[in-house]
């Protein structure tokens, strides 16, 4: 599973069987804050039309392969490059070539891997270990230049991009999240970096839409039956805790800042992590959502008590409070307790 802050895969059979008891069998569904993609993937799989979206760009690339392909594309563009044959299929194929790619020492090699040496001039960093790096460096360098000649149309590159932050997932040497690296090489960090086959569900994939940006930004531009709002609970920001995967969804070079090596990630700095700006950011999507039902996850450590986000929701509607006993979402070295209460809080005006 991707081990991702307030993935929801372990909570998808509350919430997909609040959202029947709110729309019923059919209808649209937006899910603003959607990160891995795995609620607006059930919700496809349960034949509802979806709205998917997210300020972060692996997020983007994550629901375009989720929600709007339902066969692996044909990567016809680059055929001369894997060889044509009738028997196989061209993504695996893409696959192979990518796996055997020769190793470039590049930018995650001079960033993230403990050979490199940082522009900043901090110590070396170690993320990844050198062949891993390199090795995601030449996989970036190729996928970049197929997008730049266009060899690979956007939903090929997205399904490329997904499958090499998946397989990036697996040999990343942290503890849960990017923030930062472990001091020594941990668990599956120092295995080979390997690009496997993801599955792609069989099930429609006309008509759903992936979107961009702030939902607070996006909102106006939404009609919907319901809309399921998945925020962050907390002050820790995505973008500063997933900057890499940011940056292999991105295909570029920022600097990489500080002893972490973080890139400048206030551009999608997000106010639903703060007490001063959270509680008019939900105000602002449900005032200018065309939508009558709202349901949102939050949790009992949450920066908000239940009785503010009540207090803020009802202004919009009738509020509903369900309760859910969940396991928590735990670095490896937290001191947490591991119950926690979640919430499923709908609003129905
Ligand atoms: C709790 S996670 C969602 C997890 C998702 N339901 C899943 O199962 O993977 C919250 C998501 O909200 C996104 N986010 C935070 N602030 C946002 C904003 N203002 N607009 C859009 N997305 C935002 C984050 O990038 C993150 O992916």
């Amino acid at each position: 599973m991707y081990r991702y802050i307030g993935n929801k895969t372990k909570l998808l059979p509350h919430i997909l069987k609040r959202v029947r008891e709110l729309i019923g069998d059919t209808g649209v569904v937006a899910d603003i804050m959607a990160g891995t993609g795995s609620v607006a993937l059930e919700l496809k799989k349960k034949n509802y039309t979806v709205i998917a979206s997210d300020v972060m760009t692996y997020s983007y690339h994550h629901l375009v392969t989720n929600l709007q392909l339902s066969e692996y594309p044909k990567f016809k563009g680059v055929m001369d490059l894997i060889g044509e044959s009738q028997d196989d299929i061209p993504y695996f194929k893409v696959l192979d070539y990518l796996n055997s790619i020769s190793p470039e020492k590049g930018f995650f090699f001079r960033e993230f891997s403990p050979d490199g040496f940082p522009l900043n001039g901090t110590p070396p960093r170690k993320y990844f270990t050198s062949e891993n790096a390199e090795k995601i460096d030449a996989i970036r360098v190729c996928i970049n230049e197929w997008i730049q000649t266009k060899r690979i149309n956007d939903k090929e590159a997205s399904l490329l991009k997904h499958t090499l932050i998946m397989a990036v997932n697996e040999i990343a040497n942290i503890s849960g999240t990017y923030g930062y690296f472990l001091s020594t090489f941990k668990n599956n960090s120092t295995n080979k970096i390997w690009l496997k086959p993801v599955e792609i569900e069989p099930y429609n994939s006309k008509g759903h839409t992936v979107m961009h940006g702030f939902a607070e930004d996006l909102a106006g531009l939404i009609t919907a039956d319901l809309c399921y709002i998945d925020p962050p609970y907390m002050k820790r920001q995505y973008a500063a805790n997933y900057h890499i995967l940011e940056t292999i969804a991105r295909g570029d070079f920022p600097d990489a800042i500080g002893k972490s090596g973080l890139r400048d990630w206030w551009d999608q700095h997000s106010k639903l992590c703060t007490k001063t700006k959270g509680l008019q950011s939900f105000e602002k999507i449900m005032y200018e959502m065309c939508c009558n039902k709202f349901l949102v996850s939050y949790s009992e450590d949450g920066l908000f008590s239940l009785n503010q986000l009540e207090d803020c929701f009802s202004k919009f509607g009738e509020v509903t409070i369900q309760q859910i006993d969940y396991n928590r979402f735990k670095s490896n070295d937290s001191k947490l307790p591991s119950k926690l209460k979640e919430y499923l809080i709908s609003v129905e005006r």
